[in-house]
């Protein structure tokens, strides 16, 4: 009789572990990316630039889609500071041989806040 509760203890723990359904309804509610404030001033500094005539978010264009970008350097700690100058010197070389326009007018700050932005538009 035993060994039977103890059966159904184990059967009832897998089950309620197995398949991991509703966990990810407990999640505290992620804050919506495009209300946070570095977010705002990075999509108004590109409006504000030319990155549009060679960029689109989701799609390849002359450059790299921008989710492409945030894709490839998620969780790198130095992909800020080095898409900042990437974006203020240009260059080629990364995505192809079709060099990015150099945009010498940001300033480094600017030309951060838009690297973060670009980072933020990972899915
Ligand atoms: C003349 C076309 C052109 C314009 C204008 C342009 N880009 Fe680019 N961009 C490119 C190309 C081409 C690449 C790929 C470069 C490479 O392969 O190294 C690129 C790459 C990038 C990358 C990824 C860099 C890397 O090394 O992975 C970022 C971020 C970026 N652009 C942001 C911007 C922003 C922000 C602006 C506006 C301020 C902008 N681009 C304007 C063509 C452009």
């Amino acid at each position: 009789m035993k060994k039977v509760v103890f059966m159904a203890m184990v059967v009832a723990t897998l089950t309620s572990c197995g398949g991991g359904g509703g966990s990810t309804e407990e999640k505290p509610k992620v804050a919506d990316v495009t209300e946070d404030p570095v977010y705002k001033k990075g999509v108004e500094i590109v409006a504000g630039s030319d990155c549009f005539t060679c960029h689109k978010i989701d799609e390849k264009n002359i450059g790299p889609a921008w989710r492409d970008v945030a894709a490839k350097y998620a969780g790198q700690d130095t992909a800020v500071k080095y898409l900042a100058h990437k974006i203020i010197n240009g260059g080629s070389g990364v995505w192809g041989q079709v060099p990015m326009a150099a945009h010498p007018t940001l300033s480094e700050d600017d030309a951060e806040t838009v690297a973060k932005y670009v980072l933020m538009l990972k899915k």
